[in-house]
């Protein structure tokens, strides 16, 4: 019997040991094969074991890493914090960690040359001594496409503002000629009308009426040259200022949807705005309200307005149907997507809560430059 256990036992023995060969070989290829730089290091920093692929990344054979210093590919301006980094490392009980995973870690190749690496550090205990281990991963491609992608949102703004500011100021010249010269020509021409008039014989019944109605159609013709115009552009914005044009834009919507809108700006002789913001705040109020009388079936709506803390803060809320923002956009539907657009021109955030059946809140919140201070 206890022969028997003696052979099981060196069987097992043979087995383990086999097992041992066989994890020893599997890890080494891990290593060799993985396409992270991986090395560790002893107590003193000095390098124990080097990966093919460190090889690769920090241009130097594992013969001439061995036995060398890590401090070899470290940047010289980077040498306190990693010290520093270490020395807090060797403190904590954590077996295992990553090294700033938020920061980009700076490392150097044996030929001097510096690039930006994520690094993972792990400890590990021995016979009583600590060995580190490095995974290192180049990150130099995300850098420079993570740079390229914000050089390039930083040009579609630029662009978006200038055609923002470009559309604007088209409008704002048509705008006023419609209002300042056909209106003026219409004017004249009604003079001319009621002149005419006045001088009829009391027979020339038939020219009377059609007088009449040449004058009722200018009037008409008056009216939708007004309403072209202030479409096009609202002048009492750039006449009388942003309150102005936002108590007009917010009586005329009562006017013309019947449903109530309460203007509230609790500091009105605090809000002044240049043009660009003006403007921006007015056409996000004007879209708001389009859809608020498109879609809501409201019976009440609240803006809202007020500087504050170095922001415009501006609220549109109504008690109507609601919609769920997070749906797909219908196609040819572009209003809340200018709210966004709009809002982003100067680097604001806006916040649509909204849900079916219980009303629609808008928070638009912009940060005014330095130059409105
Ligand atoms: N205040 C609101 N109340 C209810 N639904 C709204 C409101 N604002 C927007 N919506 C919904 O969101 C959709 C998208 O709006 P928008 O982008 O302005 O396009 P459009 O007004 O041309 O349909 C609308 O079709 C409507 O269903
Ligand atoms: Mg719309």
């Amino acid at each position: 019997m206890a022969a028997r256990h003696h052979a099981s036992d060196a069987a097992h023995d043979i087995a383990l040991k086999q097992d041992y060969a066989f994890i020893e070989t599997y890890m080494l290829n891990i290593l060799e094969s993985t396409t992270d730089a991986i090395l560790t290091v002893d107590e003193n920093q000095r390098i124990v074991l080097f990966n093919t692929a460190a090889e690769t990344l920090l241009a130097c054979s594992r013969q001439e890493a061995l036995g060398c210093s890590l401090s070899i590919f470290i940047p010289p301006q980077a040498q306190t914090a990693h010290e520093a980094h270490i020395q807090h490392f060797t403190q904590e009980e954590v077996q295992c960690r990553r090294m700033s995973p938020e920061r980009v870690v700076r490392a150097k190749r044996y030929t001097g040359e510096e690039f930006p690496v994520e690094v993972s550090i792990s400890r590990i205990q021995q016979n009583g001594q600590s060995f580190y281990t490095a995974i290192l991963r180049d990150i130099t491609e995300q850098i420079n496409a993570e740079e390229a992608l914000r050089q390039s949102q930083k040009e579609i703004q630029e662009l978006a503002l200038a055609a923002h500011c470009a559309r604007e100021q088209e409008k704002a010249r048509i705008a006023r000629e419609m209002h300042d010269e056909l209106g003026q020509l219409l004017t004249a021409l009604k003079m001319d009308i009621s002149w005419l008039n006045g001088k009829l014989p009391e027979m020339e019944h038939s020219i009377e009426k059609k007088l009449s109605s040449m004058q009722n159609m200018l009037d008409r013709t008056v009216a939708v040259t007004r309403r072209i115009s202030s479409d096009l552009r609202p002048l009492i914005l750039d006449d009388l200022g942003l309150v102005a044009a936002l108590e007009w834009i917010t009586q005329s919507f009562t006017e013309h949807s019947g449903v109530r809108c309460k203007l509230c700006i609790p500091k009105p002789d605090a809000l002044i705005l240049n043009d660009l913001y003006a403007t921006v705040i007015f056409r996000i109020v004007q879209e708001s309200l389009t859809n608020i009388s498109k879609h809501a079936k409201a019976s009440q709506v609240e803006v809202t307005i007020e500087q504050k803390e170095g922001y415009i803060i501006l609220k549109i809320h109504d008690d109507g149907i609601g919609f769920s923002p997070n749906t797909a956009r219908k196609p040819n539907s572009y209003g809340l997507l200018g709210l966004k657009e709009r809002t982003n021109l100067l680097g604001g955030t806006i916040i649509i809560h909204s849900l079916p059946g219980q009303g629609t809140a808008i928070q638009v919140h912009i940060p005014l430059s330095h130059e409105q201070f």
